[in-house]
């Protein structure tokens, strides 16, 4: 003892310490309240491989090294939910080739979550894809499908993977869905009996449905929003008058149309219990700490209905550059401001 043959024997010496180190911290960490949900918005790799001369690909790289360090971090210290913005709709809008790298990095990222020592293995990760998965090209897809399969036992802890997501689409997917099933609802109650109104109200839909094709730019979500309980609206108006053939959907959208003076609450309606329950992120609670890396200060699109009571916290370390101290900071943090948070949270 007392001499080393070789760097391995220390470097493992070193690393034994500073896996005891960090229990010994996170052990002082948890006497205070642990976030269940820690959402990540990893902004920064192409910038850290410009600034360290290395190809865009190695930033990325660097970038996933830097995830699975602090995905090991949460699920040390106790928090149950990590989700993570892989790749934004918008960023299919980046170079075409930076697109497919990204994506064949994915692919590879993803397929490897099944192997046996992957982090997914080791920390029993239950998880989720959550995003317009339909717009990934088909072997992501596959993958990710075959992910959620395979872990779908696993209950210790999640981790929410954003692919192909933004905030808009979700909430004009959660619309759409809370119309789908309304529908269907009202549907199955009537029947098609009466066949005057059903061609009227299935051409109706059509045209609503037309309207709610996910749209950034112009943030149609709301507009969708209303244009959707007119629609249900309708259609529970001839659920109303129970059969009368005369009175078919079209007429009485028309109606509505003209602005007739409609009361508010006379029909049932999509409700946000509705929406809330489609929404993608439906499967866990609200994140309490969002990090976002390289000091910005934007959502961009990310979690915005579910983070109205969460502690932002910007760092301005690149995303590659992100460790251990920048989670302890962000829950030191979350600690100190719970009192105030849970007081917003009571008047909301
Ligand atoms: C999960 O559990 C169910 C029921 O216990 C079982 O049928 C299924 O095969 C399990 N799935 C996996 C991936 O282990």
């Amino acid at each position: 003892m007392g001499r080393y043959d070789d760097g391995g024997t220390a470097s493992q010496l070193f690393t034994s310490l500073g896996t005891f180190m960090r229990r010994c911290l996170f052990c002082v960490l948890s006497v205070g309240s642990i976030p269940a949900h820690f959402a990540f918005i990893m902004d920064g790799n192409r910038r850290y491989a410009k600034k360290k001369n290395m190809e865009v690909e190695a930033g990325h790289r660097r970038g996933f090294s830097s995830l699975m360090l602090v995905l090991k971090y949460c699920y040390e210290l106790g928090v149950k939910y990590v989700t993570i913005y892989a790749f934004s709709i918008e960023n299919f809008k980046r170079k075409p080739a930076e697109v497919q790298n990204l994506m064949d990095l994915l692919l590879e990222k993803i397929n490897g979550m099944l192997k046996e020592e992957s982090i997914v293995n080791q920390y029993g990760v239950r998880v989720y894809f959550i995003g317009n998965l339909k717009l990934l090209s088909e072997p992501v897809r596959v993958a990710a499908e075959k992910v959620m399969t395979a872990t779908a036992n696993n209950s210790k802890v999640v981790l929410l993977v954003c692919l192909a997501y933004t905030s808009s689409d979700e909430i004009v997917h959660a619309v759409q869905e809370s119309c789908k099933h309304k529908l269907d609802k009202i549907q199955a109650l009537n029947g098609y009996k009466v066949s005057n109104g059903v061609i009227n109200r299935e051409k109706r839909v059509k045209k609503i449905s037309s309207l709610m094709v996910p749209d950034v730019e112009e943030s149609l979500a709301l507009k969708a929003h209303t244009a959707c309980n007119g629609v249900v609206e309708a259609v529970e108006g001839t659920e109303r008058i129970n059969g009368a053939t005369a009175y078919s959907v079209e007429e009485y959208c028309d109606k509505k149309d003209e602005g007739t003076g409609e009361k508010q609450g006379e029909h049932p309606t999509i409700k946000l219990v509705d929406v809330e329950k489609n929404m993608y992120m439906a499967v866990a609670p609200d994140p309490n700490i969002l990090l976002r890396s390289s000091g910005e200060t934007r959502l961009s699109n990310f979690l915005i209905w579910q983070t109205s009571n969460c502690l932002l916290y910007s760092p301005a370390a690149l995303w590659p550059e992100i460790g251990l101290w920048h989670v302890v900071w962000a829950v030191l943090n979350f600690q100190c401001n719970l009192p105030y948070l849970e007081k917003k949270k009571k008047q909301l």
